[in-house]
């Protein structure tokens, strides 16, 4: 070939759609952010100072309850509020089999055993119903533990069924903690996650709906014997100045972050609003394609930390995007029961065949609130040629 009609390498356009691209929040509020973290650098206090304390009040002010701990992650929020409800060895948590394996986590590190159950099929949250059915059977279960508490997660953004659970959860006595570290915002009628249980737990990890530049965390609560435990957990156990009262640990919400988080607190509804605008967007162009979209539940507001969908030729689908440089990922490829870290349960498939269906056919695609509509537009294509097997 002549080599005047081969196009430069340089000038062939390379598009990828991200699953995530974080900058372009952050190029849009630089100059907010910049002169807060520029206040606590002046300030020269970097552990719980004025920022922690006025995050703590803005964020459980918008959670609906009186008070909020920072802490140092989401795993560590959920860790603490199971210590501060007094769980511990000899004591089993219930929670949801499909999950981030940190909610799961914060339960065996408190030396309980967390006890697995089913999906709803429609919102992928707990199960109600395999719940109650739990609670039936547990007084011929062998296990010589006590169930105390029950730990439901508002997966992806959308509300598990909380009033379902907190009548059966207060039927049989349990503490209700909510795992609210990818929901916030997102509102069960009209109260939002976090504030439905005894605490609501949450991570301000950088991809989350509301995330620092780093790790962070908080417990929220209604409860003021809650708060004061928290607090002493969050940091040694001290009451005052080196006189400690009970064997806490080392985890607090940093300055800087809160700083942060408070400027992006302030933008959260106007992103979760672009999130669910952007959903309804995806839906309009895939549900016609035969691709299973998210739903919302009646009495829900779904905030959409991911936008996944169905589809029973998924690892195909996902093969066929990332070679045309679209990235995707699995929430979650293996349900926490039958992960390696959990095996010595010896949990099986059978006891999860949502859980487990669910696992196979689910695909998060790119979204967050500064994607394109053109990009969008070329991964709902991109599908579209996949499903009806034309060539591109
Ligand atoms: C459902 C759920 N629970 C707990 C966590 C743990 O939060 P962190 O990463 O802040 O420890 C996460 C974080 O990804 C999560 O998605």
């Amino acid at each position: 070939m002549n080599s005047a009609f081969r196009i430069p390498k340089s000038t062939i356009e390379v598009r990828v759609v991200p699953f995530l691209d974080l900058t372009r929040q952050h190029t849009k509020i630089k100059s907010e952010i910049l002169s807060a973290t520029q206040r606590v650098y002046e300030k020269g206090r970097f552990i719980l100072g004025e920022e922690v304390s006025a995050f703590e009040k803005e964020f459980s002010h918008y959670c609906g309850v009186r008070y909020g701990v920072g802490v140092g992650s989401g795993t560590d929020a959920l860790y603490l509020a199971l210590k501060a409800a007094d769980i511990g060895e000899g004591d089993e948590v219930i929670t949801v089999a499909n999950s981030f394996v940190a909610t799961a986590l914060a339960v065996s590190f408190t030396g309980a055993t967390p006890v697995f159950v089913d999906i709803d099929p429609k919102a992928y949250t707990m199960d109600p119903n395999s719940l109650e059915l739990l609670l039936k059977r547990q007084k011929t279960r062998k296990s010589g533990q006590k169930i105390r508490a029950v730990l439901p997660v508002h997966l992806f953004g959308h509300p598990a069924d909380m009033d379902s659970i907190m009548e059966v959860a207060n039927r049989y006595d349990l503490v209700v903690i909510e795992d609210a570290c990818q929901a916030h915002g997102a509102t069960c009628g009209r109260r939002k996650t976090g504030s439905l249980g005894a605490m609501g737990c949450f991570s301000f990890y950088p991809t989350k709906n509301l995330g620092g530049y780093g790790d962070g965390g908080m417990v929220v609560t209604d409860d003021y014997q809650y708060n004061q435990k928290l607090r002493l957990l969050r940091c040694y156990g001290e009451r005052k100045k080196y006189e400690h009262i009970l064997k806490g640990h080392n985890s607090r919400l940093d300055e800087i972050q809160a700083a942060i988080l408070r400027v992006k607190l302030k933008h959260l509804d106007q992103w979760n609003e672009e999130r669910r605008r952007k959903a309804g967007l995806y839906t309009k162009m895939l549900s016609p394609l035969g691709v299973v979209c998210p739903s919302e539940k009646k009495e829900a507001r779904h905030v959409y930390h991911l936008y996944t969908i169905e589809t029973r030729k998924r690892d195909a689908l996902q093969a066929f995007l990332k070679k045309r440089r679209i990235e995707t990922l699995i929430h979650y490829p293996v349900p926490i029961p039958l992960e390696k870290a959990y095996q010595e349960m010896g949990y099986r498939k059978r006891d999860f065949p949502l859980a487990y269906q669910w696992s196979r056919n689910i695909l998060s695609l790119p979204f967050f609130p500064e994607l394109k509509e053109s990009e969008m537009e070329e991964v709902a294509q991109r599908i579209e040629i996949f499903i009806r097997g034309k060539r591109s």
